[in-house]
């Protein structure tokens, strides 16, 4: 079912990248020199075919800072990204091997520091990629964080990410995440657009979640989204849908503590369990 979505810690197959470069913050320098002119030119084609799909079906505020990552004919510098990224919103790109822990993941988030994967898919894997690698990174999740709005939301994500580890919440709280930062739609005068970075990556996902009839599309609520479950293998039968980044950003506003508390007692929802009323 083409590009698959990428997974956030679920694979049960061993990370492919090389952990022993990486610092006990599990940063690493970005390893530009082992790039090759196929790396280079799987992003270029990967950022050619996915600009393309855009229009019509991405948030505009991500249309509009896109540009922003720089070059597109091959893979950008990090550095480069950062000097316009620090400016706009006080964001940094940090390089990774891969997926990283929880806690590690989410104080790099606390300090507005973004971990971008650092090497590319081969070009076999031009369509399914089981890790996030720096395409998914890179040109998925980076433009938004040139939206002040949206970079304080992911700032506060990674707070509220330190705090569930000490509530044993993280799953509650992780869902939020791929309903959100990966998954999520937005209603744009009266539009819906994707905005989540698993969407906005993948070729075949991004006309699916905006225009198939086949998922259920419900506007975003706290309780309801962190008691859904969802596949990481296909893609989502369900989407949540925001008004704006304000909304999400106010949403989240609040001490989760207590709903953690409230939802433990309650049952979860199937991936593709229906709702009565659609967004
Ligand atoms: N407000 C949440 C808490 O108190 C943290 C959070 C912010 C979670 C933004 C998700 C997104 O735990
Ligand atoms: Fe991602």
């Amino acid at each position: 079912m083409g590009q698959a979505p990428v997974v956030y810690g679920q694979s049960t197959r061993p990370p492919r990248g090389d952990y022993s470069r990486a610092n006990a913050d599990y940063t690493c320098p970005q390893d530009y020199a082992a790039y090759t002119a196929a790396d280079h030119d799987t992003y270029r084609r990967l950022y050619e075919r996915q600009r393309a799909l855009l229009p019509g079906l991405a948030s505009q505020a991500f249309i509009d800072a896109l540009p922003s990552l720089g070059a597109s004919d091959r893979i950008p510098r990090f550095e480069e990204v950062n000097e316009r990224l620090y400016k706009a919103t006080g964001w940094e790109l940090v390089g990774v091997p891969g997926l990283i822990p929880e806690v590690p993941f989410f104080t790099l988030l606390a300090n507005r520091k973004f971990p971008v994967t650092d090497w590319i898919r081969k070009p076999e894997e031009f369509e399914y990629i089981v890790e996030p690698d720096i395409f998914h990174d890179l040109f998925g999740h980076v433009p938004l964080l040139f939206n002040p709005v949206f970079a304080d939301y992911v700032q506060r994500y990674g707070q509220g990410g330190l705090k569930a580890q000490g509530l044993g919440s993280c799953e509650m709280l992780s869902r939020l995440y791929w309903y959100t930062i990966e998954f999520g739609l937005i209603r744009e005068a009266g539009q819906l657009r994707a905005y989540g970075a698993g969407i906005l990556s993948s070729s075949g996902e991004l006309a699916y979640s905006v225009q198939s009839p086949e998922p259920q599309r419900i506007p975003l609520q706290l309780e309801r989204t962190m008691r859904t479950r969802y596949k990481i293998d296909t893609y989502q039968q369900t989407y949540f849908v925001i008004d704006s980044f304000e909304q999400l950003f106010e949403m989240t506003a609040a001490d989760f503590a207590p709903i953690y508390e409230r939802l433990r007692g309650l049952p979860e929802f199937a991936a593709d369990e229906r709702e009565a009323v659609a967004a």
